[in-house]
């Protein structure tokens, strides 16, 4: 018999902003998904009505933008103003012509429509400083100083109160547009963030560390706390998993080295804080996850707008990273889910409409569902093995309390493909009430997906169970899905 051992007294604050988005200049994200003006779903700005409403379901908190590798070419300058007095320019990172018309004051009121704070990343690859700290005083001043006057012409009075800013992408990257060596990115973060802390001193900074898992991160990590520690709030890595030799297992043991990675870094931040008397936390944002593979050039697959098509065992990897981010919820105060629209995407949308992928049933779940603390699981039964690991636990699972509504919802991905798991869940302190809501993300079989034909295949089914026993309840979880049972307490 699979036990799931919840102890509520055992619990850490869980921030919302682990449930973000980011939205890229690449391929169909900007263009033809968030923003197309002739299309028949166009508002007044040329937003896609539909897309926002979708995107509403997932009630991302926050939203990581312009990129991205996009970003490291990117002038602020040429995305605001009139727009038909924008200039078109090459975009290297993919290879792509970036019209300017959808830029800085479009985003913010986009994202404000969307209800999501905006984050926004600057040039540390071919930008300097002083454009980093201008688009700062454009966005957040209000002194009578030309940029603000310039803001104000653009139709935008008020500042936009941007609070969220990363320096750089993926500086450890070769792939990168100005790639940086560990000392050169500390230096540059650290002459970046003053110049912008003194324009806006309430602005929060992420400092970009790893997303090539082969290059120094130990190092980096700790050159940045020496040159820089009094300017660093977040810690941003990077990873995107997937099946990349079409093995199931495998593909779900990556849990394993999700784990070891978040692990790793909180010791590292900690050891870090601890060396440099850091009084004050540090975060790590997970500013850019999801499965991604089938169109990464790194695995010998065409790019193809990074246009990936997910299916359900992709749904579960969402559900497994998701569980990682709230058992870490200590240390991950962000993640972002790269992408929303298209680009490796929940969403995908033609010119006639869109469809919901199956990576965006967990996220919609957990993000809707998810109470504000984290609390302490303790799970033990039926277990599978891999190549590299053995005695993996085939349940996956993390659970959340909301102290206000008094609900309780554990979140559990089977990653067994055949056999449905029966589980005792049980409570060491408080009791269930009575009510619990059941709901379960499946479909036929591991590959089924969803698709402009048929956009129904995976989804969520939901049901009302009762909790007989105050302190215990047995459920058996479906073969390869991804539940939430919420508890009245
Ligand atoms: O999200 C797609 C790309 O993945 C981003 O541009 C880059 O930061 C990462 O390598």
């Amino acid at each position: 018999m699979n036990q799931i051992k919840i102890d509520i007294d055992r619990r850490t604050s869980l921030d919302r902003n682990i449930f973000g988005g980011f939205a890229e200049h690449l391929g169909r994200c900007i263009y033809g998904g968030m923003y197309e003006p002739d299309s028949p779903f166009a508002d007044e700005n040329g937003f896609r009505t539909d897309v926002i409403n979708a995107l509403c379901r997932l009630q991302m908190p926050i939203m990581r933008y312009p990129g991205g590798n996009f970003v490291s070419g990117y002038r602020w300058m040429d995305g605001v103003g009139p727009q038909s007095e924008r200039k078109a320019r090459v975009d290297l990172a993919w290879n792509a012509v970036e019209p300017n018309e959808f830029g800085t004051n479009e985003f913010i009121t986009w994202a404000r429509k969307l209800n999501t704070e905006p984050y926004f990343v600057v040039n540390a690859g071919d930008g300097d400083m002083r454009e980093a700290r201008d688009w700062v005083e454009y966005c957040n001043g209000t002194v009578d100083s030309a940029l603000v006057r310039l803001r104000r012409q653009h139709g935008y009075e008020e500042p936009h109160r941007v609070k969220y800013w990363g320096i750089g992408n993926e500086v450890d990257g070769h792939w990168q547009i100005g790639y940086k060596t560990p000392y050169e990115y500390a230096r540059t973060y650290l002459e970046f963030a003053k110049v912008m802390k003194w324009v806006d001193p309430s602005i929060k900074m992420i400092a970009s560390i790893g997303s090539d898992w082969k290059e120094q991160w130990i190092e980096r990590t700790q050159l940045l706390f020496e040159q820089a520690s009094k300017h660093l709030d977040y810690i941003s890595i990077h990873w995107y998993v997937g099946n990349r030799h079409n093995d199931f297992a495998d593909y779900m043991a990556n849990s394993e080295l999700i784990e070891h990675r978040l692990s790793a870094f909180e010791g590292l931040i900690d050891a870090m804080r601890l060396q440099y008397d850091i009084k004050r936390p540090i975060s790590l944002a997970v500013d850019e996850w999801n499965v991604w593979y089938r169109t990464h050039p790194s695995y010998g697959n065409e790019l193809n707008g990074l246009e990936e098509k997910y299916n359900l065992e992709d749904a579960l990897m969402i559900g497994i990273q998701l569980n990682a981010f709230i058992r870490h919820a200590a240390s991950v105060k962000m993640a972002n889910l790269a992408q929303i629209v298209n680009v490796i995407a929940p969403i995908f949308t033609n010119k006639d409409g869109l469809f919901l992928q199956t990576i965006f049933f967990p996220f919609e779940l957990y993000s809707q569902t998810a109470g504000s603390e984290s609390v302490d699981v303790f799970w033990q039964g039926a277990t599978f093995s891999t190549a590299e690991h053995s005695g993996l636990r085939l349940l996956d699972v993390s659970a959340t309390l909301d102290e206000a509504r008094r609900t309780l919802s554990v979140y559990v991905v089977n990653r067994s493909q055949d056999d449905a798991l029966e589980t005792t869940i049980s409570l060491t302190s408080g009791a269930f009430a009575g009510p619990v809501r059941a709901a379960v993300i499946n479909g036929p079989d591991i590959k089924s997906e969803n698709n402009f034909a048929n956009p129904n295949v995976v989804g969520t089914r939901e049901s009302e169970l009762t909790a007989k026993d105050s302190t215990k309840f047995t459920y058996s979880f479906e073969p390869h899905s991804v539940t939430a049972l919420v508890f009245a307490l």
